[in-house]
């Protein structure tokens, strides 16, 4: 049975190095680590998951593909699962942001030892590129990839220094321009539309404490249109 994935974990599996050994953390139906097997570009995948529910649909899945001898699945949160060095890349996605800097936070050392980290969170995307640089990662690549209507962010990291010029990248991203051009018009435009309505909510409600917060959103409305007039140059 071969594997067809969505777009958006087409462009997850397409981050992943031939050759590196994979962990998928959370993977739910464990269709990431099938595929980096069955198209050659991993050797050998853990595929970990915090309920036995997921992990229970990824063995299905696993023994339906003959791949029980190349993916070992783990019960268990985050990087926890992982000694060091046992992988080379790790992957999660389909999580928050926060939720990925703690599971980050919980396994420092193992984090420290891989050479490629992917992400893709939900939300709070800005929050897990600050988290990242500020615990001694490098973001590589900032990825868009649209899937339905939505457009999701993938965030690939290494350990090391970055040096921040101008802290919009977090929001962002720091490899915008990498992506396809309307892709990212769209996706910045999407951000200014987020950030008016923030701005028509806080102005309807104002009260003393949310004065800085609308000084804030105004102030980050204007960097996503300085930001969306650089793209349509
Ligand atoms: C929305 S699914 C995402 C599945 C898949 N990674 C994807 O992107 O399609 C989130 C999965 O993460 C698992 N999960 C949640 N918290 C976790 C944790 N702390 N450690 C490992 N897995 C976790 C959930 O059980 C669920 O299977």
């Amino acid at each position: 049975m071969g594997i067809k994935l969505t777009a958006r974990l087409q462009k997850i599996a397409d981050q992943v190095t031939i050759g590196h050994r994979v962990a998928d953390i959370g993977t739910d139906h464990g269709y990431i680590p099938i595929y980096l097997l069955k198209n050659n570009i991993s050797p050998f995948v853990i595929a970990g998951d915090i309920n036995e529910r997921p992990l229970r649909c990824a063995e299905n899945n696993i023994e339906a593909n003959n791949l029980v001898n190349s993916i070992e699945t783990r019960l268990g949160s985050g990087l926890s699962i992982l000694q060091p060095k046992e992988v080379d890349t790790v992957i999660v996605a389909g999580m928050g942001g926060l939720l990925i800097s703690e599971l980050i936070d919980n396994s420092k050392e193992i984090a420290q030892n891989l050479s490629t980290l992917i992400f893709q969170p939900m939300q709070a995307q800005a929050e897990l590129r600050e988290y990242l640089v500020n615990n001694d990662f490098i973001i590589e690549r900032d990825i868009l990839v649209k899937e339905d209507r939505h457009i999701y962010e993938i965030i690939v990291a290494k350990p090391g220094k970055q040096e921040i010029l101008d802290p919009i990248c977090y929001e962002v991203g720091f490899h915008i321009n990498s992506n396809p051009r309307p892709l990212a018009i769209e996706f910045i435009a999407k951000k200014i539309k987020t950030a008016k309505e923030i701005i028509q909510n806080i102005s309807e409600n104002a009260s003393e404490s949310s004065f800085e917060k609308l000084k804030e959103m105004k102030n980050k409305l204007k960097r996503f249109e300085e930001v969306l007039l650089c793209l349509q140059r």
